[in-house]
Formats: structure tokens, C-alpha cells, sequence
């Protein structure tokens, strides 16, 4: 696709190169930018591009993600909406951004925050629009552990007794077959045409949280009958316990031992004196959202997500 046109030109800029006018019209809108200044101070340290006709009018940020992937943060989904032509510059510009991360072969992912949820369906439609893969709406779910009803909830025993043994996972690597099984029918699930090996490749690389910051002290797979049958992961993400990922075998659901990975997990924080805990959830895995409810996470925000991994043939 051309980067430029007779009409407008896509280019590197810089924070400081925009005028407030520009910010407040293309961000001014969205909530967590407050004002032109938290426009601004959301796009220092992104690297920037824009697309440029008479003045700015479209702008997507690339920021570096703990895990090494590219997040695109903050863009402009809705920018000029309405203006003729405005689809076509907002798909170069995520054209661009995915340019950039296939020559870095590097995992882009789109995280456009959008509490009320205003502008939540154009971003994904766009996404999508994009060839950008496991879009739709996630939702951040925080669970605040030291609210003593969370707590009364955690420190309940975890549900049926399932006979579970219960074994720390030190290694990630180690629980690629079992967490394949697990996530390959979920919503919140990798393509269901990738095979076993672009699955690994995207787990090792990336995940569901980022492998950064594993916690193995937070960590377990749970044994039923000697056979591995569910598992949950955590990292640290903003000081907080993330649940980077958590599955249980599909013809093992409905026994508890969601609630018993979910409960561990928890406690198993609470211990550590970690005050927040987080998750991101697809908005339809609704199996999911009520486990974590009833644990005591409540929905902080919606966010359009979106990724490109650069596997094999898979590349757009
Ligand atoms: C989400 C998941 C871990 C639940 O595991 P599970 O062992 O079936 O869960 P449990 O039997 O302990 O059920 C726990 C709660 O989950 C909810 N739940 C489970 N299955 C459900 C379903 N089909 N529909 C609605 N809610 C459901 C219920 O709230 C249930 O509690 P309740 O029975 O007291 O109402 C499992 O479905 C899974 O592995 N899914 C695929 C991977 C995934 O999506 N992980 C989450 C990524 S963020």
C-alpha cells in the first residue's frame, strides 16, 4: 500500500511537533487523555507516526512492551471521523505500524482504552479492517485484595474437593502441550488454525500477560489422576498480580477446578502482601468473566484489542 498520496503524506514526527490544536482535536475526546497535555504526555516516549495534510490529522503511537512487543498506544480511530477518506489514512497508518513490527518480527498488538465504550466498535472494525488477528473487546478486571469481603471469599475453601495434587511451575516452557489443550477452544484463544508450533512461537515470545516478570512462587499446574489437567500463570504488571494465563483441559471444565486454580492463585498473592490483582479477559468468554466476578475482579475499562504476529504465511 502507498504511503503517500496526492492528498496527505504519512511521516515520523515527534510529541513536540504537534500543535495543541491538532492534539485536542485528533485525542481530545478520549477520556485518559484529559486535555492536549495528556495527549502529549501519552505520546512521549512512543516512537510517532502521522499522517499529515494541512496539519495532523491522524496519529499512531508505538510504545515498547515489557514482553518486547510493539503496542500501538494511543491511536486515533474515530480521528476526523466522517471526513471523506479518513478509513484509508487510518489503515495506512496501521499499515505502517505493521511494517514496523514485521521488519522487527515483533508481536503488534492494539490496546485502545475506551471505558465508555464510545468508540470501542470503529477501532475494532478497523482492526479487523487491518488484518489484525484476535480482535474484539477485552476487558481489565481488578480485584482488590485487601477488601476484607475478597479476602472472606479467597480464604473459603476452593470449591468441591477435586482430589487435585498440585505442582509449582518453574518454567513456562514446560506447560506448552497442556496450555495448547487448554486455550485452543477458548474465546480468549489463539487462532484456531495455528498449529502447535506457531502456538509455541507466540507463548514463548509474548503470551497472554508477557514472560518478563513470571512469577514460579505464584505458578501451578494441577494433577488429577496423575494426568496434568489445569494450569495458571502469573507475572507482575504495574506492581500489581497479573493472571497471564489460566486453562483447564476442556473435558475437565464444570468440576471446580477453575475456582481452585483461581482460589490459589489469590491466596497464594495475598501471602506475597500484593494488594491488586489484574486480568484481561475477552468480553464473550463469559465461562471466564464470572469465575473472576466471583472472586471479587470488577471491570475497570474495555479495550479494543487487536495483534499481528508475524508467523509463517500468517504475516497479514
Ligand atoms: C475459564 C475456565 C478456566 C473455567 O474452568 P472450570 O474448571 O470449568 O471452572 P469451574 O468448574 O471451577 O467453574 C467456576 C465458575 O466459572 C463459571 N463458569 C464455568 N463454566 C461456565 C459456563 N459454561 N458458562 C458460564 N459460567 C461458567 C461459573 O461462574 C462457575 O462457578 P459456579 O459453577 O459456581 O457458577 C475454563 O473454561 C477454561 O479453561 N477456558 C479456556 C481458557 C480460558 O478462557 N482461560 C481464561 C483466559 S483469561
Amino acid at each position: 500500500m502507498p504511503q503517500d498520496t496526492h492528498e496527505y503524506v504519512i511521516r515520523p514526527l515527534s510529541a513536540g511537533d504537534i500543535p495543541e490544536t491538532d492534539l485536542d482535536r485528533l485525542f481530545g475526546r478520549f477520556y485518559w487523555c484529559r486535555g492536549p497535555e495528556g495527549a502529549r504526555s501519552h505520546l512521549q516516549g512512543a516512537e510517532l507516526w502521522g499522517a499529515w495534510r494541512q496539519g495532523w490529522i491522524g496519529i499512531i503511537g508505538l510504545a515498547l512492551e515489557p514482553d518486547g512487543s510493539l503496542a500501538i498506544t494511543p491511536w486515533t480511530p474515530t480521528a476526523s471521523a466522517g471526513e471523506t477518506g479518513m478509513q484509508a489514512v487510518l489503515l495506512d497508518l496501521l499499515e505502517k505500524a505493521k511494517e514496523i513490527a514485521m521488519s522487527r518480527r515483533v508481536k503488534l498488538v492494539s490496546r485502545m482504552r475506551d471505558i465508555h465504550g464510545d468508540h470501542a466498535e470503529a477501532s475494532v472494525n478497523l482492526l479487523k479492517a487491518a488484518g489484525f488477528r484476535r480482535v474484539g473487546l477485552r476487558y481489565v478486571m481488578a480485584c482488590d485484595l485487601e477488601d476484607p469481603q475478597v479476602q472472606e471469599v479467597i480464604s473459603e475453601a476452593a470449591g468441591p474437593d477435586t482430589g487435585a495434587v498440585w505442582m509449582p511451575v518453574n518454567d513456562p516452557e514446560a506447560i506448552l502441550d497442556l496450555a495448547f489443550a487448554c486455550f485452543h477452544t477458548s474465546e480468549d484463544s489463539v487462532e484456531s488454525d495455528w498449529t502447535r508450533e506457531e502456538w509455541a512461537a507466540w507463548f514463548r515470545t509474548t503470551g497472554q500477560g508477557g514472560r518478563g516478570t513470571f512469577l514460579p512462587a505464584v505458578s501451578e499446574i494441577c494433577i488429577l489422576e496423575g494426568r496434568p489437567a489445569g494450569f495458571y500463570l502469573a507475572t507482575e504488571s504495574n506492581g500489581a498480580l497479573y493472571l497471564s494465563d489460566l486453562g483447564v483441559l476442556p473435558e475437565q471444565r464444570g468440576l471446580g477446578l477453575g475456582r481452585a486454580l483461581v482460589q490459589r492463585f489469590l491466596s497464594k498473592g495475598m501471602r506475597l502482601g500484593y494488594k491488586t490483582s489484574t486480568v484481561r479477559v475477552a468480553a464473550e468468554n463469559t465461562p471466564a468473566v464470572r469465575l473472576y466476578e466471583r472472586y471479587g475482579y470488577r471491570r475497570k475499562a474495555s479495550v479494543a484489542m487487536g495483534e499481528v504476529w508475524p508467523c509463517a504465511n500468517r504475516a497479514s
